[in-house]
Protein backbone atom coordinates (compact mmCIF):
# COMPACT_ATOMS: atom_id res chain seq x y z
CA UNK A 1 0.00 0.00 0.00
CA UNK A 2 1.57 3.74 -0.91
CA UNK A 3 0.80 6.27 1.29
CA UNK A 4 0.81 9.74 0.38
CA UNK A 5 2.57 12.74 3.07
CA UNK A 6 -1.06 14.13 3.81
CA UNK A 7 -2.41 10.90 4.99
CA UNK A 8 1.03 9.58 6.57
CA UNK A 9 1.13 13.35 8.49
CA UNK A 10 -2.47 11.86 9.73
CA UNK A 11 -0.40 9.46 11.37
CA UNK A 12 -0.69 10.64 15.51
CA UNK A 13 3.00 9.12 15.82
CA UNK A 14 4.32 10.51 13.02
CA UNK A 15 2.94 14.02 13.52
CA UNK A 16 4.59 13.33 17.13
CA UNK A 17 8.24 12.97 15.25
CA UNK A 18 7.64 15.63 12.80
CA UNK A 19 7.39 18.44 15.57
CA UNK A 20 10.13 16.85 17.41
CA UNK A 21 12.52 17.04 14.69
CA UNK A 22 11.25 20.43 13.66
CA UNK A 23 12.01 21.63 17.79
CA UNK A 24 15.11 20.09 17.32
CA UNK A 25 16.10 21.72 14.39
CA UNK A 26 15.36 24.96 15.41
CA UNK A 27 16.58 24.67 18.92
CA UNK A 28 20.22 23.05 17.15
CA UNK A 29 19.66 26.66 14.80
CA UNK A 30 19.68 28.95 18.32
CA UNK A 31 22.06 26.80 19.92
CA UNK A 32 24.90 27.46 17.28
CA UNK A 33 23.93 31.18 17.18
CA UNK A 34 24.18 31.77 20.67
CA UNK A 35 27.42 29.81 20.47
CA UNK A 36 28.73 32.07 17.94
CA UNK A 37 27.58 35.03 19.55
CA UNK A 38 28.87 33.45 23.18
CA UNK A 39 32.62 32.65 21.72
CA UNK A 40 32.46 35.89 19.67
CA UNK A 41 32.69 34.68 16.25
CA UNK A 42 31.09 37.16 14.56
CA UNK A 43 32.85 40.81 13.73
CA UNK A 44 30.59 43.52 15.43
CA UNK A 45 31.36 47.18 15.74
CA UNK A 46 29.69 49.90 18.74
CA UNK A 47 29.93 53.38 18.35
CA UNK A 48 29.20 55.93 21.42
CA UNK A 49 30.02 59.87 21.57
CA UNK A 50 33.31 60.35 22.88
CA UNK A 51 32.35 64.34 24.06
CA UNK A 52 33.49 67.39 22.30
CA UNK A 53 36.79 68.43 20.52
CA UNK A 54 38.40 71.96 20.75
CA UNK A 55 35.93 73.58 18.19
CA UNK A 56 32.96 71.87 20.15
CA UNK A 57 32.39 69.07 17.57
CA UNK A 58 30.98 65.86 18.86
CA UNK A 59 33.87 63.39 18.50
CA UNK A 60 32.86 59.23 18.44
CA UNK A 61 34.19 56.14 19.85
CA UNK A 62 34.32 53.46 17.85
CA UNK A 63 34.47 50.05 19.30
CA UNK A 64 35.70 47.20 16.51
CA UNK A 65 35.97 43.55 17.94
CA UNK A 66 37.16 40.49 15.85
CA UNK A 67 35.75 37.07 15.53
CA UNK A 68 38.33 36.16 18.17
CA UNK A 69 37.26 38.80 20.68
CA UNK A 70 40.07 41.26 20.05
CA UNK A 71 38.96 44.85 20.43
CA UNK A 72 40.02 47.84 19.51
CA UNK A 73 38.44 51.38 20.39
CA UNK A 74 39.30 53.83 18.10
CA UNK A 75 38.12 57.91 18.20
CA UNK A 76 37.80 59.87 15.02
CA UNK A 77 39.46 62.68 16.86
CA UNK A 78 43.05 62.45 15.95
CA UNK A 79 42.27 58.98 14.98
CA UNK A 80 43.59 57.66 18.06
CA UNK A 81 43.59 54.18 19.06
CA UNK A 82 42.34 54.46 23.17
CA UNK A 83 41.94 51.11 23.69
CA UNK A 84 44.07 47.73 22.83
CA UNK A 85 42.64 44.31 24.25
CA UNK A 86 44.94 41.52 23.13
CA UNK A 87 45.07 38.03 24.60
CA UNK A 88 48.15 36.54 26.76
CA UNK A 89 49.42 33.09 26.55
CA UNK A 90 46.31 32.23 28.74
CA UNK A 91 43.35 33.95 27.15
CA UNK A 92 43.49 36.50 29.06
CA UNK A 93 42.82 40.06 27.75
CA UNK A 94 44.02 42.95 28.62
CA UNK A 95 44.62 46.92 26.91
CA UNK A 96 47.90 46.84 26.21
CA UNK A 97 47.76 50.50 24.41
CA UNK A 98 48.64 53.83 26.80
CA UNK A 99 45.81 56.15 26.61
CA UNK A 100 43.13 58.61 28.38
CA UNK A 101 39.19 57.36 29.52
CA UNK A 102 38.00 60.57 28.24
CA UNK A 103 38.34 63.36 25.40
CA UNK A 104 38.92 66.13 28.02
CA UNK A 105 42.16 64.45 28.67
CA UNK A 106 43.80 64.38 25.23
CA UNK A 107 42.54 67.79 24.65
CA UNK A 108 44.66 69.03 27.60
CA UNK A 109 47.79 67.33 27.38
CA UNK A 110 49.19 64.19 25.20
CA UNK A 111 52.54 62.95 23.99
CA UNK A 112 50.63 61.80 20.97
CA UNK A 113 49.23 58.64 22.99
CA UNK A 114 47.52 56.07 19.68
CA UNK A 115 47.07 59.31 17.69
CA UNK A 116 47.67 59.44 13.44
CA UNK A 117 50.53 61.48 13.39
CA UNK A 118 50.75 63.98 9.85
CA UNK A 119 51.19 65.77 7.26
CA UNK A 120 55.04 65.34 8.60
CA UNK A 121 55.44 63.06 11.32
CA UNK A 122 58.87 63.26 12.95
CA UNK A 123 61.33 66.17 13.14
CA UNK A 124 61.91 68.75 10.57
CA UNK A 125 65.69 70.77 11.09
CA UNK A 126 64.43 74.36 12.49
CA UNK A 127 61.37 73.89 11.01
CA UNK A 128 62.47 75.15 7.82
CA UNK A 129 62.23 73.42 4.71
CA UNK A 130 62.40 74.78 0.09
CA UNK A 131 60.20 73.20 -2.41
CA UNK A 132 60.15 74.17 -6.34
CA UNK A 133 61.81 77.04 -5.10
CA UNK A 134 59.59 78.23 -2.52
CA UNK A 135 60.96 78.35 1.44
CA UNK A 136 58.42 77.30 4.02
CA UNK A 137 58.40 77.80 7.40
CA UNK A 138 56.74 76.29 9.54
CA UNK A 139 56.09 76.44 13.24
CA UNK A 140 58.68 75.08 16.00
CA UNK A 141 56.74 73.34 18.66
CA UNK A 142 59.90 70.76 19.94
CA UNK A 143 63.11 71.84 21.05
CA UNK A 144 65.42 68.39 22.39
CA UNK A 145 68.64 69.46 23.57
CA UNK A 146 67.31 73.09 23.69
CA UNK A 147 67.47 72.82 19.80
CA UNK A 148 64.02 74.02 18.20
CA UNK A 149 62.55 72.10 15.70
CA UNK A 150 59.16 71.14 13.94
CA UNK A 151 57.85 68.02 15.47
CA UNK A 152 54.52 65.68 14.30
CA UNK A 153 52.39 68.22 12.24
CA UNK A 154 52.73 71.44 14.19
CA UNK A 155 50.63 72.64 16.71
CA UNK A 156 47.65 71.09 15.39
CA UNK A 157 48.33 68.20 13.55
CA UNK A 158 46.68 65.08 12.75
CA UNK A 159 46.76 63.87 16.00
CA UNK A 160 44.23 67.04 17.14
CA UNK A 161 41.52 67.64 14.47
CA UNK A 162 38.40 65.89 13.88
CA UNK A 163 38.28 63.13 11.11
CA UNK A 164 35.16 62.28 8.97
CA UNK A 165 34.85 58.39 9.92
CA UNK A 166 32.72 55.37 8.61
CA UNK A 167 32.75 52.36 10.53
CA UNK A 168 31.54 49.30 8.19
CA UNK A 169 31.94 45.34 8.33
CA UNK A 170 33.47 44.05 5.46
CA UNK A 171 34.34 40.05 5.00
CA UNK A 172 33.39 39.73 8.69
CA UNK A 173 36.45 41.95 9.88
CA UNK A 174 35.17 45.45 11.28
CA UNK A 175 37.09 48.87 9.98
CA UNK A 176 37.14 52.25 10.48
CA UNK A 177 37.86 54.65 7.36
CA UNK A 178 38.43 58.21 8.54
CA UNK A 179 39.48 61.46 5.90
CA UNK A 180 40.41 64.34 6.61
CA UNK A 181 41.25 66.79 4.01
CA UNK A 182 44.35 69.36 5.26
CA UNK A 183 43.81 72.76 3.39
CA UNK A 184 46.76 74.42 1.39
CA UNK A 185 48.23 76.66 4.03
CA UNK A 186 47.65 74.70 7.09
CA UNK A 187 50.24 74.62 9.76
CA UNK A 188 52.10 76.08 6.91
CA UNK A 189 52.49 73.29 4.90
CA UNK A 190 52.08 73.67 0.94
CA UNK A 191 48.76 71.87 -1.34
CA UNK A 192 45.51 70.63 0.01
CA UNK A 193 45.90 66.99 1.10
CA UNK A 194 42.86 64.62 1.06
CA UNK A 195 44.30 61.40 3.19
CA UNK A 196 42.07 58.54 4.14
CA UNK A 197 43.08 56.47 6.85
CA UNK A 198 41.35 52.67 7.27
CA UNK A 199 41.84 51.19 11.08
CA UNK A 200 41.14 47.00 9.79
CA UNK A 201 40.92 44.79 12.75
CA UNK A 202 41.42 41.67 11.06
CA UNK A 203 40.45 38.31 12.26
CA UNK A 204 44.34 37.23 12.36
CA UNK A 205 44.35 39.23 15.29
CA UNK A 206 46.33 42.35 13.02
CA UNK A 207 45.39 45.93 13.57
CA UNK A 208 46.15 46.83 10.26
CA UNK A 209 46.67 51.10 8.98
CA UNK A 210 46.00 51.56 5.41
CA UNK A 211 47.50 55.09 5.05
CA UNK A 212 45.98 56.98 1.62
CA UNK A 213 46.24 60.83 0.30
CA UNK A 214 46.98 62.55 -2.54
CA UNK A 215 47.38 66.70 -3.12
CA UNK A 216 47.33 69.35 -5.26
CA UNK A 217 50.94 71.11 -5.02
CA UNK A 218 54.00 69.42 -3.85
CA UNK A 219 53.76 68.63 -0.61
CA UNK A 220 55.79 66.88 2.06
CA UNK A 221 54.09 63.57 3.27
CA UNK A 222 54.62 61.06 6.07
CA UNK A 223 52.12 59.45 8.08
CA UNK A 224 52.47 57.23 10.96
CA UNK A 225 50.62 56.20 14.21
CA UNK A 226 51.85 56.91 17.56
CA UNK A 227 50.50 54.43 19.81
CA UNK A 228 52.65 53.14 23.09
CA UNK A 229 52.33 49.57 23.18
CA UNK A 230 52.93 48.01 26.86
CA UNK A 231 52.51 44.63 26.32
CA UNK A 232 52.10 43.18 30.14
CA UNK A 233 48.96 45.64 30.22
CA UNK A 234 49.03 49.99 30.15
CA UNK A 235 49.88 50.79 33.47
CA UNK A 236 51.37 47.85 34.72
CA UNK A 237 54.82 48.78 34.97
CA UNK A 238 57.96 49.66 32.53
CA UNK A 239 58.69 47.82 29.33
CA UNK A 240 62.39 47.35 30.09
CA UNK A 241 61.58 43.61 29.93
CA UNK A 242 60.12 43.31 26.54
CA UNK A 243 62.20 41.68 24.20
CA UNK A 244 62.73 43.39 21.09
CA UNK A 245 63.92 42.93 17.44
CA UNK A 246 64.46 44.99 14.52
CA UNK A 247 64.98 44.41 11.39
CA UNK A 248 67.88 46.81 10.60
CA UNK A 249 71.06 46.38 10.00
CA UNK A 250 71.89 50.37 9.75
CA UNK A 251 70.08 53.36 11.99
CA UNK A 252 70.02 57.07 11.11
CA UNK A 253 72.17 58.93 13.82
CA UNK A 254 71.18 62.16 15.51
CA UNK A 255 72.60 65.92 16.67
CA UNK A 256 71.84 66.93 20.24
CA UNK A 257 68.16 68.36 18.40
CA UNK A 258 67.42 65.06 17.29
CA UNK A 259 68.12 65.47 13.68
CA UNK A 260 69.70 63.15 11.71
CA UNK A 261 73.09 64.16 10.70
CA UNK A 262 72.31 62.34 7.13
CA UNK A 263 74.67 59.90 7.61
CA UNK A 264 73.11 55.89 7.54
CA UNK A 265 75.21 54.10 9.78
CA UNK A 266 75.87 50.07 10.83
CA UNK A 267 74.23 49.32 14.57
CA UNK A 268 76.67 46.35 14.75
CA UNK A 269 78.66 46.78 18.14
CA UNK A 270 76.25 49.31 19.33
CA UNK A 271 73.74 49.29 21.72
CA UNK A 272 71.20 50.20 18.57
CA UNK A 273 71.88 46.69 17.46
CA UNK A 274 68.31 44.48 17.89
CA UNK A 275 69.23 42.45 15.09
CA UNK A 276 69.08 39.66 17.95
CA UNK A 277 66.14 39.18 20.55
CA UNK A 278 67.36 41.83 22.94
CA UNK A 279 65.50 43.13 25.98
CA UNK A 280 65.16 47.17 26.31
CA UNK A 281 66.53 47.61 29.48
CA UNK A 282 69.76 45.73 28.69
CA UNK A 283 71.44 49.05 27.07
CA UNK A 284 69.17 51.48 26.95
CA UNK A 285 71.29 53.63 29.33
CA UNK A 286 74.75 52.80 27.21
CA UNK A 287 77.10 55.54 27.77
CA UNK A 288 76.96 56.38 24.61
CA UNK A 289 76.42 59.71 22.31
CA UNK A 290 73.49 58.82 20.69
CA UNK A 291 71.89 56.94 23.81
CA UNK A 292 72.42 60.49 25.65
CA UNK A 293 70.99 62.50 23.08
CA UNK A 294 67.38 60.65 22.87
CA UNK A 295 67.49 59.79 26.86
CA UNK A 296 67.30 56.22 25.48
CA UNK A 297 66.38 55.03 22.20
CA UNK A 298 64.48 57.74 20.33
CA UNK A 299 66.07 57.37 16.60
CA UNK A 300 65.49 55.96 13.39
CA UNK A 301 65.96 52.50 12.33
CA UNK A 302 66.89 51.92 8.61
CA UNK A 303 64.80 48.41 7.67
CA UNK A 304 66.42 45.80 5.56
CA UNK A 305 64.38 45.37 2.97
CA UNK A 306 63.59 43.49 -0.10
CA UNK A 307 62.22 45.21 -2.46
CA UNK A 308 59.17 46.73 -2.65
CA UNK A 309 56.43 45.39 -0.50
CA UNK A 310 55.73 44.13 3.42
CA UNK A 311 58.71 44.02 5.79
CA UNK A 312 58.89 42.64 9.08
CA UNK A 313 59.78 45.68 10.99
CA UNK A 314 59.84 44.58 14.26
CA UNK A 315 58.76 42.06 16.87
CA UNK A 316 58.33 42.57 20.47
CA UNK A 317 57.62 39.61 22.93
CA UNK A 318 56.77 40.47 26.60
CA UNK A 319 57.81 37.30 28.94
CA UNK A 320 55.37 37.35 31.42
CA UNK A 321 52.46 37.37 29.86
CA UNK A 322 53.55 35.84 26.75
CA UNK A 323 52.14 38.27 24.56
CA UNK A 324 54.08 39.11 21.20
CA UNK A 325 53.60 41.32 18.44
CA UNK A 326 54.75 42.11 15.15
CA UNK A 327 55.15 44.78 12.95
CA UNK A 328 55.08 44.52 9.48
CA UNK A 329 54.85 48.05 7.23
CA UNK A 330 55.80 49.24 3.95
CA UNK A 331 57.96 52.32 5.09
CA UNK A 332 61.42 52.25 4.72
CA UNK A 333 62.23 53.16 9.06
CA UNK A 334 60.91 53.05 12.17
CA UNK A 335 61.36 55.33 14.93
CA UNK A 336 61.62 53.12 17.95
CA UNK A 337 61.09 55.40 20.65
CA UNK A 338 60.57 53.35 24.52
CA UNK A 339 59.04 56.29 26.42
CA UNK A 340 62.04 58.58 27.60
CA UNK A 341 59.74 61.64 27.77
CA UNK A 342 57.35 60.13 29.71
CA UNK A 343 57.36 61.54 33.99
CA UNK A 344 54.34 60.80 35.23
CA UNK A 345 52.56 63.62 34.55
CA UNK A 346 50.17 61.65 32.44
CA UNK A 347 47.70 59.35 34.76
CA UNK A 348 46.23 56.63 32.27
CA UNK A 349 43.01 55.13 31.98
CA UNK A 350 43.72 53.10 35.19
CA UNK A 351 44.40 56.12 37.32
CA UNK A 352 48.18 54.68 37.12
CA UNK A 353 50.69 57.77 36.42
CA UNK A 354 52.64 57.20 33.16
CA UNK A 355 56.70 56.86 34.48
CA UNK A 356 59.23 57.16 32.29
CA UNK A 357 59.70 54.32 29.81
CA UNK A 358 55.99 52.62 30.74
CA UNK A 359 55.54 52.13 26.94
CA UNK A 360 56.76 52.06 23.70
CA UNK A 361 56.51 53.34 20.39
CA UNK A 362 57.18 51.61 17.08
CA UNK A 363 56.15 54.61 14.35
CA UNK A 364 57.00 53.38 10.81
CA UNK A 365 57.47 55.87 8.76
CA UNK A 366 60.35 57.30 6.45
CA UNK A 367 63.19 58.99 7.94
CA UNK A 368 63.12 62.35 9.85
CA UNK A 369 63.90 65.26 8.35
CA UNK A 370 63.74 63.63 4.75
CA UNK A 371 62.63 66.71 3.51
CA UNK A 372 66.10 68.40 4.23
CA UNK A 373 68.24 64.98 3.61
CA UNK A 374 68.83 64.90 -0.05
CA UNK A 375 69.95 60.77 0.36
CA UNK A 376 67.57 59.76 2.13
CA UNK A 377 64.47 58.06 0.60
CA UNK A 378 61.25 61.49 -0.79
CA UNK A 379 58.60 62.36 0.92
CA UNK A 380 57.21 64.80 -1.60
CA UNK A 381 54.25 64.19 -2.89
CA UNK A 382 53.52 65.33 -6.23
CA UNK A 383 49.60 65.89 -7.61
CA UNK A 384 48.84 63.53 -9.13
CA UNK A 385 50.61 60.42 -7.32
CA UNK A 386 49.39 58.68 -4.73
CA UNK A 387 50.42 58.20 -1.26
CA UNK A 388 49.97 54.73 -0.18
CA UNK A 389 51.82 52.79 2.40
CA UNK A 390 50.56 49.99 4.70
CA UNK A 391 51.31 49.17 8.14
CA UNK A 392 50.52 46.23 11.00
CA UNK A 393 50.50 45.55 14.40
CA UNK A 394 49.88 41.56 14.35
CA UNK A 395 49.50 39.80 18.56
CA UNK A 396 49.51 36.74 19.03
CA UNK A 397 50.96 34.70 22.79
CA UNK A 398 53.29 32.28 23.25
C1 LIG B 1 58.34 60.88 18.98
C2 LIG B 1 59.63 61.58 19.13
C3 LIG B 1 60.01 61.69 20.56
C4 LIG B 1 58.92 62.34 21.36
C5 LIG B 1 57.64 61.61 21.16
C6 LIG B 1 56.51 62.31 21.86
O1 LIG B 1 58.46 59.55 19.20
O2 LIG B 1 60.65 60.95 18.40
O3 LIG B 1 61.19 62.40 20.68
O4 LIG B 1 58.76 63.66 20.94
O5 LIG B 1 57.34 61.50 19.79
O6 LIG B 1 56.79 62.58 23.19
Amino acid sequence: MILDVISLKSFPLFNLLYSMTHLIRILLVKALLAHALWAGNFSTIQMKPFGNDQDGREATLYTLKNENGMTAEITNYGGIVTRLFAPDRNGHFEDIVLGYNTIDEYLEATPYFGALIGRVGNRIADGKFSLNGEDYSLVTNNAPGGIPCHLHGGTRGFDKVLWDAKAYIENNESKLKLKYTSVDGEEGYPGTLEVTVTYTLTNANELKIEYHAVTDKATPVNLTNHSYFNLRGEGNGDILDHIVTLNADNMTPVDAGLIPTGEITPVAGTPFDFTQPTAIGDRVDADDEQIAYGGGYDHNWVLNKRGQGMTLAATVYEPESGRYMEVLTEEPGVQFYVGNFLDGTNVGKKGIAYQKRTGFCLETQHYPDSINQPNFPSIVLEPGEVYETTTIYKFTAR
